[in-house]
């Protein structure tokens, strides 16, 4: 690959978010209008993606996460109707053309495709009592690359929350579209992921991560102040769904090792061991693997606490150290990374202005996160991307992300 073929897989989405919301707004509304027939009583929205800085395979083991929302994320517009049918529409799956479907018939169907998501959501809202009283067309232009650990399903399902709630007036917090989304994904698109994604989009806020404690939902916003430097996402095109990866394999990995724990401790999750609790206690556990999870998931959770410590001391290095330290782990002893994602990790590493580097998401492909100082971003973009290339056989895209709010009304 020469210069130019990696310029082109380069994509600064850092500037003019404002400009390109705008310019979208106008977008959508004109395809809406070229889909449906007209744009007469549509409405334009938004709700961002996610990164998650450190804290992974946490979330579901009651520890601590650190995710932000970016200003990438999914657009959509909709329109209610007079009756209970749905019509769906993606620009990110044109070929796919308009998927009907009904209010009355709320099941999850393969050939539905994305459009289970927003079902899903649509369902668990009359699951928690709150009757969806007519359908609606609805349209939506994603910017997250699919299917890259930067959360582009609890995007759609929070957007579609959050549409809900403003033509319906239902009344649920932004806490509560994150619940209600996770609550779909598990029960409607069978995938039981933790609270962080959906809560990260839900609970956005510009120039903020949020260390979320997910054992009782507490939180607090940390402001990302990385003065010379900026998160950098390098997507490895090794696509990933989480259905079908062995992500609920994990989950159920470390029940099994907290059950094995809860003989000789007396603790509710994984979450409340410090390292050395769990090195006391961890002979319970009866296999080598699930010791590995439990592992990862004790010391992940401990890992998150003092990265946060060490970003509110200014010590970015530090947090830098600890993200490595993330990737460790869940490359040695939660075997979620893969050849794609380590190379890209491995070869940040060799940078030199690289801060951190790390997976970031559920893994089994997707992205990294990495802190890469200014002056080092176009090496760092030019020199992972050419040994990526060489060593893996397709080209990775690179991102420079802003963190941005959560949804709004565009
Ligand atoms: C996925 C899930 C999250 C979380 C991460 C791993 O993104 O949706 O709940 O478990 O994986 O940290």
């Amino acid at each position: 690959m020469d210069d130019y073929e990696v310029c082109i897989h380069m994509r600064n989405v850092s500037t003019g978010t404002e400009m390109e919301g705008y310019l979208m707004k106008d977008v959508i509304l004109a395809k809406f209008a070229e889909v449906f027939g007209d744009k007469e009583g549509a409405k334009a929205f938004f709700a961002p993606g996610r990164v998650n800085m450190i804290g992974e395979h946490t979330d579901y083991n009651g520890g601590h996460v650190f995710p932000c929302a970016l200003t990438i994320g999914t657009y959509g517009v909709a329109r209610k109707r007079d009756d209970n049918k749905l019509r769906f529409y993606s620009m990110n799956f044109e070929q796919l053309g308009v998927i009907e479907s009904s209010l009355d018939d709320l099941k999850p169907y393969k050939e539905a495709n994305w459009t289970n998501y927003p079902k899903g959501v649509m369902w668990a809202f009359e699951q928690k009592g709150m009757k969806i009283p007519c359908g609606m067309d609805l349209m939506l232009n994603g910017n997250i690359p699919n299917g890259s650990g930067l959360s582009s399903s609890a995007s759609v399902e929070v957007l579609t929350g959050y549409i809900l709630r403003d033509f319906f007036g239902f009344d649920v917090t932004n806490q509560d579209l994150a619940l209600i989304g996770q609550f779909s994904e598990n029960k409607f698109n069978g995938v039981n992921c933790g609270i962080m994604d959906q809560f990260a989009i839900a609970m956005g806020k510009e120039g903020h991560a949020i260390f979320l404690d997910t054992a009782d939902l507490s939180y607090e916003y940390a402001p990302i102040k990385l003065e010379n430097a900026k998160i950098v996402i390098a997507c490895s095109n090794k696509k990933r769904g989480l259905g079908d990866s062995k992500y609920n394999e994990r989950r159920s990995e470390c029940e099994t090792a907290l059950a094995e724990l809860q003989t000789v401790a007396d603790i509710k999750s994984l979450g409340e061991l410090t390292e050395e609790a769990f090195e006391a206690h961890k002979s319970a556990i009866k296999s080598d693997i699930r010791m590995k999870r439990a592992k990862h998931a004790v010391y992940e959770n401990q890992r998150t606490v003092k990265a946060v410590e060490a970003l509110k001391n200014n010590d970015v290095k530090l947090f830098g150290q600890l993200m490595n330290a993330s990737h460790v782990s869940l490359r040695d002893d939660y075997e979620v990374t893969g050849i794609e994602l380590d190379t890209l990790v491995e070869e940040a590493w060799k940078v030199d202005g690289v801060i951190g580097s790390r997976m970031t998401g559920a893994g089994f492909g997707g992205c990294t996160v990495s802190i890469v100082e200014d002056k080092a971003i176009d090496t760092f973009i030019d020199s992972v991307g050419k040994a990526y290339l060489q060593k893996i056989g397709y080209a990775a895209d690179f991102y420079v992300v802003e963190i941005g709010d959560g949804p709004c009304v565009l």
